[in-house]
């Protein structure tokens, strides 16, 4: 058994940034890669603040506020805006190379929804430059790492499915060494998830492939509702082929979406803002000229930069003119970039309020695997890589204050729940016969691909939760052909697929249940916003009996709903 007053369970941006903040306290993080492997590496395009002189943070809340359609909590996003400039100085104090001004300012391009040049960047590596800075910042405070473990449950006092409620506090997880194969317990005062989202549920996504969503999972079948699920994030620009990021930074620098007719389509569905309205409307006017068949065949448009010059592309977009070159044997100084929308980030997660806090007393949670509800229905670009190290402060700030008021519980649950775990995992293991996982794996990422996509209706969701329930039920038949202990990545993954299943299982009770159309979630049977039945939250929790559907409003401050025009 391990024990430590915080137990920070994620080793990206918003995890280490938790970490960090936990100062003084025994804190320690437990990562299923390297650090560095983490999700958050991949971010490109760069990180939203209010840094110019006439630009303010409440221009910043009332763009993500109007952006996520209204359903962000605006208290929440007041923290995020008002916190944002402070922070993204202090990764530049601790080292992150950011791309500069001729003055020798911190450089900032336009983005999606945003009516300033407002996002801070790195070349189109901003995530890479980010979370190294961070990474360094932990070695040396001398942070202690459990690297490549599986969490994959949460010790609570009382375990919530014996009582149907969460009134146990949370007092540590449990571990599945990923090297050895051991089951450990890890004892601690207060926990933070920040395991990211769960991209890897779809087949066209830009996520890494660790983007399982287990952590919600693992919160949900703890007894933490989820929230907003339905919104799912699909980026409109993604490398048609293997769906690799190809960052919006690319049309912030000017680069230019056009059909198979060579037609700027985006002067029909964004007059003002074209290329950069935000990702929601981009994403489903790209899909519409390829459903209207004015896209390529294979279904995709071209993102063309080849305007830009050499000298620009080299300096300010390299990442994505090298994976172009790599993966689509195309120079995108020459020719214009095959793109598609694909999956892209969750909106939905772990309810939390803006503490951090979720509804089990000791469990914290921060990042994409959360829902404060700073994004609502819809995420601006630039915002995600802000949000890990706003809220990521807060959590290990918050899971701080909890610890010093109480003390770790006598481990009898952690024992339990240990047994329990390695019981599980022994099971999977000892089976002789049944059904691979990719199969199943595999099943639901068409499913939700093709029918919990970008246009959703009654038809389509309600045979994806049909289709989601048969693989829950070949799941219990699931087989795994590696008996190893050493890195069985297949193991892993058969594992981490009942916690995919779950989380599909919430976006589709959601999406079916929500009749309106607000930001990322589009039903063509009801095309319309509907804020007087449907300006609230959704949450989900797991019970014996299936999921649980229940909702509530939506915090609003200062900035009442309006129609949403760009
Ligand atoms: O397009 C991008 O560079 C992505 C940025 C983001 O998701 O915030």
């Amino acid at each position: 058994m391990f024990m430590h007053d915080i137990i920070i369970v994620g080793g990206g941006l918003a995890g280490l940034r938790a970490a960090l903040a936990a100062g003084g306290a025994d804190a320690a993080v437990i990562s299923r890669v390297h650090p560095l492997r983490s999700h958050s590496v991949a971010a490109q395009g760069g990180i939203n603040a209010a840094l110019g002189k006439t630009d303010r943070w409440e221009d910043h809340a009332v763009d993500t506020v109007k952006g996520s359609d209204y359903l962000a909590d605006q208290d929440a996003v007041e923290v995020l805006c008002r916190d944002a400039p402070a922070r993204v100085i202090e990764m530049e104090r601790w080292g992150t190379l950011f791309s500069r001004t001729d003055e020798g300012h911190i450089s900032q391009r336009p983005f999606g929804g945003a009516g300033f040049p407002r996002t801070a960047y790195a070349e189109d590596r901003t995530g890479h430059a980010l979370l190294h800075t961070m990474y360094e910042q932990a070695l040396k405070s001398g942070i202690k790492f459990y690297e490549e473990w599986l969490v994959t449950r949460l010790v609570l006092k009382t375990p919530y499915l014996n009582t149907g409620t969460n009134n146990g506090r949370c007092s540590g997880v449990v571990g599945y060494n990923i090297a050895t194969g051991q089951v450990e317990g890890f004892l601690a005062k207060a926990v933070i998830f920040a395991t990211g989202g769960y991209g890897r549920i779809y087949e066209r996504s830009t996520n890494s492939i660790i983007n399982t969503g287990f952590g919600c999972a693992v919160a949900y079948r703890s007894g933490a509702a989820l929230e907003d699920m339905e919104f799912v994030q699909f980026h409109p620009t993604t490398l048609y082929g293997t769906n690799i990021l190809i960052t919006e930074g690319a049309r912030g620098e000017e680069g230019m979406l056009k059909n198979k007719n060579g037609e700027r389509f985006m002067e029909r569905y964004s007059p003002h803002l074209l290329d950069l309205a935000p990702r929601d409307i981009v994403a489903r006017a790209i899909q519409t000229e390829i459903n209207e068949g004015r896209g390529f065949e294979g279904g995709y448009v071209h993102l063309d930069l080849t305007h830009l010059g050499a000298q620009k592309i080299k300096e300010r977009l390299p990442g994505i003119r090298q994976i172009s070159m790599d993966f689509a044997n195309i120079d995108p100084i020459r020719e214009p970039i095959p793109v598609q929308p694909g999956q892209h980030y969750s909106m939905g997660g772990i309810a939390s309020n803006k503490e951090c806090e979720t509804s089990i007393p000791g469990f914290f949670a921060a990042g994409e695997c959360s829902c404060i509800s700073v994004h609502g229905a819809n995420r601006l670009g630039g915002n995600s890589l802000l949000e890990t190290i706003v809220f990521g402060k807060i959590a290990g700030e918050n899971a701080v204050k909890y610890s010093k008021t109480s003390e770790f519980e006598v481990p009898d649950s952690l024992e339990r729940s240990v047994l329990e775990e390695s019981a599980r995992i022994s099971g999977l293991l000892n089976k002789t016969e049944g059904e691979p996982f990719f199969n199943i794996r595999d099943s639901l990422k068409a499913i939700m691909d093709e029918k919990v996509g970008i246009f959703r209706d009654e038809q389509k969701l309600t045979t994806a939760l049909e289709n989601i329930r048969e693989l829950q039920m070949r799941y219990k038949n699931v087989f795994v052909r590696n008996k190893g202990s050493v890195f069985n990545q297949e193991l892993v993954n058969a594992i981490e697929l009942e916690g995919m299943l779950d989380i599909a299982e919430t976006i589709c009770i959601g999406a079916l249940a929500r009749k309106e159309s607000r930001g990322s979630h589009y039903r063509i049977d009801f095309r319309e916003r509907d804020d007087a039945n449907w300006l609230r939250h959704t949450l989900v929790s797991y019970t014996r009996n299936g999921p649980r559907i229940e909702y509530k409003p939506v915090n609003i401050t200062r900035y009442e709903p309006k129609r949403r025009e760009y």
